[in-house]
């Protein structure tokens, strides 16, 4: 095939290209052909971009910190393809639910890998965590700690726990998703006196084995300081708790939120940025407080899968309101998508079909929601578009399928995975009659 590579395909997998008749091709497959066969709108995933997503925090990390445990963030998008890719990769995973544990177990993830994050967990997800072998359990309050440890008990068994605290450390992302500071509902804060509280007290749980800390400050986060702010306070800490109760620091979990570019303008650090400068502060810190160096955790979600996914649509309606806007109406929105209308997260997007047209005109890309709300790329400029076009929306990888909805009765989109010039569905379109299936009279 006689391709060349566009500068607006930054964004898109790392396998995007051009064809001939200026279509866009991922994974050596054509999106039209895609689109074709599997209908709109349909979420695709590209298997090498994600598999080089987890190799390069693997590498990154591990040249400078060798022990250094990556786990996926499952929240940003798991399904069984995708856990089977992980374990195949050989990172662990950050889940927050049953319903995540589930998913991993049933692809025969080593759950000795799994970290079991949340701050709510009920009654019954521990037990499924303790009955299965989860290998973390990062306790987030004392009504957890107390829960977690008479659960244990009646099981006979031990667990290892890390505790989550709250670092008082703002990473300057969208209020919805930050995590790190006093008043969130997330962790013990440091700055209070529970966070020493909850190390007593885990210290004293009798089957429970306090291994280390957590925190996560947010998400997406693109600046590294506040991370290096965060590792200070929590290891500072821990020196005093090392100082006070004699406990040992074996395991230093900084979370995810490592930000990515979503726009061709967006200026994020790189993996390799992240890592040389994270790791060089765990080095330095640890050495100055004296502390013996812990294994280092990291929970990427979105900048493992971000890339990998696009999003593409099907063009309808098109409306022109002269001299004010013209919308470009697609066949999905925030159903699938609801990340825009959230969080005001900006897009790119390309005419799939028109990839290398150099005509350009603004426009407006509408979902088909009933909201005037679902807008899912507000002034774009695209090549000419006309009904039938499909439009490509990239890094819709993270976030994008896990808060999708049924909203208006919205079957969910298909999802297939691209490699080497063959697709694969790894989820279904959903059906009308699926919209029905949980429904009595
Ligand atoms: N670890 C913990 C404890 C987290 O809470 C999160 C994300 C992550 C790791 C992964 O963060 P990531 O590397 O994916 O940025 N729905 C929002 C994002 C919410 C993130 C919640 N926690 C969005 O669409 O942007």
């Amino acid at each position: 095939m006689n391709t060349s590579k566009a500068p607006e395909l930054a964004l898109f997998p790392l396998t995007a290209e051009v064809n001939n008749q200026g279509q866009l091709v991922i994974g050596g497959c054509g999106v039209v052909d895609l689109v074709k066969e599997f209908g709109t709108p349909l979420y695709l995933f590209d298997e090498a971009t994600l598999r080089q997503k987890c190799r390069e925090f693997k590498e990154e990390f591990g040249k400078y910190y060798p022990d250094t445990l990556v786990i996926y963030a499952s929240k940003a998008f798991l399904n069984r393809a995708l856990a089977l890719i992980f374990k195949e990769e050989g990172l662990g995973l950050d889940i927050v639910s049953g319903g995540e544990l589930s998913i991993a177990h049933s692809v025969d993830f080593p759950l000795d890998k799994v970290y079991f994050h949340g701050n709510n967990k009920t009654p019954e997800e521990l037990k499924l965590a303790l009955d299965l072998g989860v290998g973390r359990i990062v306790v987030d309050n004392l009504y957890e700690l107390e829960l977690l440890n008479k659960l244990t008990k009646e099981r006979g068994m031990g667990q290892d726990i890390l505790l989550r605290l709250t670092p008082g450390v703002d990473p300057h992302t969208h209020q919805y998703t930050t995590t790190g500071t006093i008043e969130s509902k997330f962790g013990f804060p440091l700055a209070t006196g529970q966070a020493e509280e909850a190390v007593n007290q885990a210290l004293s749980a009798s089957n429970l084995n306090l291994l280390g800390f957590h925190f996560h400050l947010g998400s997406p986060v693109s600046e590294i300081q506040p991370y290096e702010l965060a590792m200070e306070l929590v290891l500072r800490f821990a020196k005093e708790m090392v100082k006070k109760f004699g406990f040992d620091l074996h395991e230093f979990d900084i979370g995810g939120g490592f930000a990515i570019p979503y726009t061709l303008d967006s200026k994020v650090p790189a993996i390799d940025d992240f890592a040389r400068t994270l790791t060089g502060k765990l080095n330095s810190l640890v050495s100055g407080l004296g502390l013996s160096r812990p294994r280092l955790v990291i929970e990427p979600g979105r900048a493992i899968v971000g890339q990998a996914g696009v999003a593409l649509y099907k063009v309808g309606a098109i409306k022109e309101i002269p001299g004010i806007k013209k919308y470009v109406c697609v066949d999905g929105g925030i159903s699938d998508n609801i990340r825009p209308a959230l969080y005001g997260a900006k897009y790119e997007a390309l005419v799939a079909n028109k990839a290398s047209e150099a005509e350009r005109e603004m426009v407006t890309i509408a979902g088909k929601l009933c909201e005037s709300g679902d807008i899912l790329v507000k002034d774009i400029n695209l090549a000419s578009v006309h009904p039938g076009d499909i439009i490509a929306i990239p890094v819709c990888g993270a976030y994008s399928i896990p808060m999708s909805s049924n909203y208006n009765a919205m079957p969910r989109p298909a999802i297939v995975m691209v490699k080497e010039g063959r697709a694969r569905l790894i989820r279904r379109r959903e059906t009308y009659q699926d919209l029905m299936n949980l429904d009595l009279i």
